[in-house]
């Protein structure tokens, strides 16, 4: 097996004689058995797909690889993408190393900190606009037409071909579908992408079976649970903070294909998600990336019997992309003198 994503899942790729084949190492990401919350859920068995180990620290990297070899295979110089910040951190790194040029519109207050250093140290043209993600894609949509730059968000359709490939390696690894796979919906494409990839792996043989989707919006930026777009997206999850996603028809098709569901948790089902899924199982995952298991967490509690299911929960990014979030819902600890005995007495060991 080629450690290299472009390679392995070259028959299932858009790839000619002339794409390069270029990595940065992603993929190839961990799946990891969560058996203090399978239990404490009531399922089968249950996963997290660790898609914060990628080399940017999200999934984006799988679809940012293939599709900036096509950009490069076609001769372009220059990307150009919008973000709430994992696209943006891809797109940086992915350029830099081979030699574009990348532009990343964001909206103003919508990133967190490490997604923007991630941004920053790699290079990119960051603009900053006063609006929301929805906005963002609309200019960084217009650029590409106007101007010689590659549009790489996910409604490029060589994101979704490399994000495809995580749901080979799930099928790969546990060697059949998942019954039931949650994953958290914002601008719709990660969920497109990994319906797409299950389907295409039962064509070809790969999986006896395709799982449901489980897709989960947060509440204050759910226009797909809503049926109609918002405004104003609202949540403490900014990844998935998008009112009109690009990709809602893929997602509407992945639902209704797969007998599935689209729900919303609250920010406060994500936020306990978030700690339960650090503190049961080590897991570091962004407040978006906590939404499967919050939506998990909600199906159980109503009374969804999922004990003879195998279910996938994607982590689709990393925790320290947002040390803010983090850090609110801790108390920094009191400075101490340093010496033993106070140590020991603020621990009660004294
Ligand atoms: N989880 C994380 C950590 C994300 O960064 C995103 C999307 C999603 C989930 C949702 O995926 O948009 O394909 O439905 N982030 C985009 C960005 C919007 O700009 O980085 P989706």
């Amino acid at each position: 097996m080629s450690p290299i994503l472009m390679e392995r899942y070259r028959s299932f790729l858009p790839i000619t004689e002339a794409t390069p084949i270029i990595s940065l190492g992603e993929g190839n990401t961990p799946l990891v058995r969560a058996i203090r919350l399978e239990k404490e859920f009531g399922c089968g068995q249950l996963y997290f797909k660790l898609e914060s180990c990628n080399p940017t620290g999200s999934f984006k990297d799988r679809g940012m690889v293939v599709a900036v070899a096509n950009a490069m295979e076609r001769g372009n110089k220059a990307i150009v993408c919008a973000s709430t910040g994992n696209t943006s951190a891809a797109t940086a790194a992915y350029a830099t190393r081979f030699g574009l040029t990348a532009v990343v519109v964001v909206p103003k207050g919508g990133l967190a900190t490490g997604k923007l250093a991630q941004a920053f140290v790699f290079g990119a043209k960051i603009v900053v606009i006063d609006g929301t993600f929805d906005r963002a894609l609309d200019v960084a949509r217009a650029l590409s037409q106007r101007h010689p730059v590659v549009l790489v968000n996910s409604i490029n359709p060589y994101r979704i071909q490399g994000q495809k490939t995580a749901s080979f390696e799930i099928i790969d690894e546990l060697g059949d579908a998942p019954d039931a796979f949650f994953i958290p919906v914002g601008n719709a494409g990660n969920i497109s992408a990994y319906w797409q990839g299950f389907v295409e792996y039962h064509q070809a043989g790969k999986a006896s079976r395709r799982p449901r989707m489980m897709g989960f919006q947060a509440e204050g930026a759910a226009p797909i649970v809503r049926g109609t777009a918002v405004a104003n997206p609202q949540t403490i999850a900014s990844a998935i903070r998008v009112g009109n996603p690009a990709s809602w028809q893929g997602a509407v098709a992945a639902r209704d294909e797969s007998e599935g569901v689209i729900d919303s948790v609250t920010d406060d089902e994500i936020m306990e998600a978030y700690r339960l899924m650090a503190i049961a199982e080590g897991i570091f995952g962004e407040p978006a990336a906590a939404a499967p298991l919050a939506g998990l967490m909600k199906m159980a509690r109503n009374g969804h019997d999922f004990s003879r299911q195998r279910v996938v929960c994607v982590v689709t990014g990393s925790g320290l992309k947002d040390p803010e979030t983090a850090l609110k819902y801790t108390s920094i600890p009191k400075e101490l003198p340093p010496d033993v005995a106070a140590v020991e007495a603020a621990l009660g060991w004294g």
